[in-house]
């Protein structure tokens, strides 16, 4: 995840600018969950590129009886396999899906939905980690930030935007290259 959001920092220099602005204002990083409301453009950015990049693509279940889905049977063993991928792109969940538009996260006013949290799984096995990981990307990308800010340097993609690998998590291509200077 943090890979995919450095080199989406480095193709969008404005989305940098913005992020540098915000850890840059702020006094200290974030450290406990209380003080992530005062990120909340890293936050937009951890929750755009969990939808555009979820590392958990594909989640699976079996179904225990037969069940009755969209008009179809789904026989008692069955594996049915979930695309998170899909449902992040889904263009009757979000408008303009294939675009990074962390804004579409800083202009909402409720909680994100069970759906906005597909990422994460659902229902009872849905992610124990989730708080853990939310604060723990936000405070990456700030602690970045800064250090980027205090040193003078920016990423900049060496070659073209990193394409997917799927296994064992989706995650960009390793031979990507990125350089900070
Ligand atoms: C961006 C980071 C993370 C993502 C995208 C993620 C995603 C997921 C997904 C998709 C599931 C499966 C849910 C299901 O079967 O429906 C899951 C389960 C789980 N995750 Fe995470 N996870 C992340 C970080 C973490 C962290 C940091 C921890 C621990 C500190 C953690 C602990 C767990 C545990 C224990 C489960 C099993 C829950 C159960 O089966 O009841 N995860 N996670």
């Amino acid at each position: 995840m943090v890979a995919w959001l450095i080199a989406i920092l480095a193709d969008s220099p404005a989305l940098l600018d913005r992020l540098q602005a915000e850890a840059t204002a702020a006094p200290d990083v974030p450290r406990a969950p209380g003080d992530l409301r005062r990120f909340p453009f890293a936050e937009a950015l951890f929750r755009e590129v969990l939808r555009l990049h979820p590392p958990v693509a594909r989640d699976v279940r079996r179904a225990v009886i037969d069940l009755q889905l969209a008009g179809r049977t789904i026989p008692a063993g069955t594996n049915a396999v979930i695309s998170i991928e899909h449902l992040s792109r889904s263009a009757a969940l979000y408008d303009d899906p294939e675009s990074f538009v962390p804004d579409r996260w800083t202009k909402k006013t409720q909680p994100p939905t069970a759906l906005e949290l597909a990422q994460f799984g659902g229902g009872p096995h849905f992610c124990l980690g989730y708080h853990v990981a939310w604060l723990e990307v936000v405070q990456t990308v700030v602690i970045l930030a800064r250090a980027l800010h205090v040193r003078g340097v920016r990423p900049t993609l060496e070659g073209p935007f990193p394409r997917a690998k799927h296994l064992p998590l989706r995650h960009p291509d390793p031979r990507s290259r990125i350089r900070f200077a």
